[in-house]
């Protein structure tokens, strides 16, 4: 069983986004199933990596959506993904020091974090963007 299962909730209603976050959530599965697959260190900490490489671009394609719709939550919000960066950034450390069992944690950690930031934070970047008075720079919902 996948460890994320996306579902209508978990969309924000701007497209490009919830295409990122699918894509997190598949990413995250992946690095899961290859681990309890019993897939070696080495080819799961690729994974993992792949993971965190699309994770950075994820975070700045939408911070940069934030700062072109001045969005007043974005100091905020860019604290909230340096909390994810730093955290991983810690778990990574201890992977050095003790291996792979703590890539199960690290998992855990990002699916919690995950959802519970698109949720919150993310939705509520959504929310601004749907309040706007002026009409959107761009095309963003996907309904
Ligand atoms: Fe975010």
């Amino acid at each position: 069983m996948s460890l994320m299962e996306w579902d209508g909730t978990y969309s924000i209603g701007i497209k490009e986004l919830d295409d990122h976050h699918q894509h997190l959530f598949m990413l995250i599965n992946r690095a899961f199933d290859g681990y309890n697959r019993g897939m070696g260190d080495a080819a799961v900490k690729k994974l993992l990596d792949a993971l965190l490489e699309y994770a950075a671009y994820h975070f700045s394609a939408e911070e940069m959506r934030m700062g072109e719709d001045a969005y007043p939550g974005i100091e905020e919000h860019y604290r909230q993904h340096k909390l994810f960066v730093d955290k991983v950034a810690e778990l990574m450390e201890l992977y050095k020091a003790v291996g792979s069992s703590i890539l199960t944690s690290t998992l855990m950690f990002m699916n919690t974090w995950l959802t519970r930031h698109i949720l919150q934070h993310d939705r509520e970047y959504a929310r601004y963007c749907l309040e706007q008075p002026t009409a959107p720079k761009r095309p963003t919902a996907t309904a």
